[in-house]
């Protein structure tokens, strides 16, 4: 599709902003970090100030989705109004990323008791996360700049994507995992995709220490959420969001939180969709977090989001096995932004809001479904009322975990004794030993209808 004059005239130029004293500075160095103060940065779109409000930009990203072009296709790269212009078109990675689906999910919504309950499902991603959406971004900014080695440190997901994206690009990815402590569907992920891939004996929090070391003393090109041009990219989901919704806002957003990347790209892209006139109103994102990896919950309780409390973090959520978030204060202030919430949640109620996503047809893996078991205490709470609108941003597919969902319904993942055992027992669906006969097979049938009706 060719565009018109009109189309490109108020292509956005970037600049990087210090989250902590505000400095704005033109390069970012190769960790991201203020020269002034260390603190992260931010890029900000000074010249949007000169649009007009709202700028003609729905149409336009709406009319890509007809086009054949990769660069249209890409539910990211179709909204490159919002995005840094410094990436030069023909030089973009992707792998049409993005144009997820928004699901309603009414069984889910009925047993939680809210009336408009919807699921963006980010798991839809090329490598079955939303780690996509970002990485499309940074990884074409790898390239421009001649990087031969990209690397990150990981729970999965980050490593899982990076590895798919350097590959297209022809760079070479360095992935440093927990040992022992990521999924094995997202460690084969980064092994097929051609990642020198390095497990080490600490957990996400060591490996990005041992990570930033690395990046400070050879030139490899750091691709976790600090970069942020990975937000960038990331934000594009609300804004696909919000033209799903016909720019209709919901009441709340929730997600979960790890370290705290996705939240601080959604929150920015609400914040930037209010500025440019396309929305009226925010919706009040909230964050969830398992139980015991829960730094931000403690943050925000016991001290208002002043000073990050770190925690020891243990989780069977595997992705958000992380207890030192890098991007705690874009959280924070995410949260006081749109006045959202912090919630913490057990693992049997991560596992059972799972295995309830999955009987709606839809699935995720478990560090998605913290969203929905957030949720049923947020409405406890009276925090989200029966009326209002939600969406659950589902962050990863449902088969990155299969050994946790097997485990679940064969009742392998809680000890008996658990005092929830009664509940997680009504919700498992293991698989069921016949005999290879049509007849056992329909009494096997006739037997599960009948224990459905009673
Ligand atoms: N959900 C999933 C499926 C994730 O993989 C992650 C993070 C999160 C939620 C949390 O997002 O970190 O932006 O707050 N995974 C990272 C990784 C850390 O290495 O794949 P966040």
């Amino acid at each position: 599709m060719t565009e018109t004059a009109a189309d490109t005239a108020c292509k956005p130029t970037a600049k990087f902003r210090c989250i902590g004293c505000g400095s704005i500075c033109g390069e970012t160095g190769t960790a991201f970090r203020c020269p002034a103060c260390g603190d992260l940065l931010e890029i900000v779109y000074p010249h949007w100030d000169a649009l007009p409000r709202p700028p003609a930009f729905a149409d336009l990203w709406l009319r890509r989705r007809a086009s054949p072009l990769p660069l249209d296709q890409s539910g990211v790269w179709r909204f490159r109004e919002i995005l840094p212009q410094e990436i030069a078109d023909a030089g973009v990675v992707t792998l049409r990323e993005g144009n997820t689906p928004l699901y309603p999910l009414p069984r889910c919504a009925q047993s939680t008791g809210v009336e408009h309950l919807l699921a963006k499902h980010q798991g839809m991603n090329p490598t079955g996360s939303f780690k996509d959406t970002g990485m499309t971004v940074a990884a074409s900014v790898a390239r421009q700049r001649g990087f031969r080695w990209v690397a990150c440190a990981s729970t999965g997901n980050t490593s899982a994507s990076m590895a798919a994206y350097a590959a297209r690009a022809g760079m070479r990815s360095l992935v440093l995992v927990p040992q022992g402590k990521i999924s094995w569907g997202k460690l084969s992920q980064a092994l097929d995709y051609g990642a020198l891939t390095c497990e080490l004996k600490t957990d996400f929090d060591g490996c990005m220490c041992v990570l930033n070391e690395v990046v400070a003393r050879i030139p490899v090109y750091l691709l976790n959420s600090v970069n942020p041009y990975r937000i960038e990219g990331q934000k594009t989901a609300a804004f696909e969001l919000m033209e799903q919704l016909d720019w209709q806002v919901p009441d709340h957003v929730i997600v979960p939180g790890g370290n705290l990347g996705n939240s601080s790209a959604l929150g920015k892209a609400f914040f930037e969709m209010k500025q440019l006139g396309l929305i009226s109103r925010l919706p009040k994102l909230s964050i969830i977090q398992a139980e015991g990896a829960n730094p931000l919950v403690r943050t925000m309780r016991e001290n208002r989001g002043k000073k990050l409390i770190a925690v020891h973090p243990e989780t069977m959520a595997s992705a958000i096995r992380i207890g030192n978030p890098a991007s705690w204060k874009k959280a924070v202030r995410v949260l006081e932004g749109t006045g959202g919430t912090v919630e913490q949640v057990s693992e049997a109620e991560i596992a059972l809001a799972k295995a309830e996503i999955g009987a709606d047809g839809i699935g995720c893996e478990p560090a998605s479904a913290v969203t929905l078991a957030g949720l049923k205490k947020l409405v406890k709470q009276g925090f989200v009322e029966q009326a209002e609108a939600v969406v659950l941003i589902l962050t990863g597919h449902l088969l990155k975990d299969p050994e946790f969902t097997l485990k679940f319904h064969q009742g392998d993942l809680f000890p008996a004794e658990d005092a929830q055992a009664p509940e997680l027992a009504q919700a498992q669906r293991g698989p069921m030993v016949v005999e290879a006969s049509a007849d056992a097979v329909i009494r096997t049938l006739e037997d599960a209808d009948m224990r459905s009706e009673a």
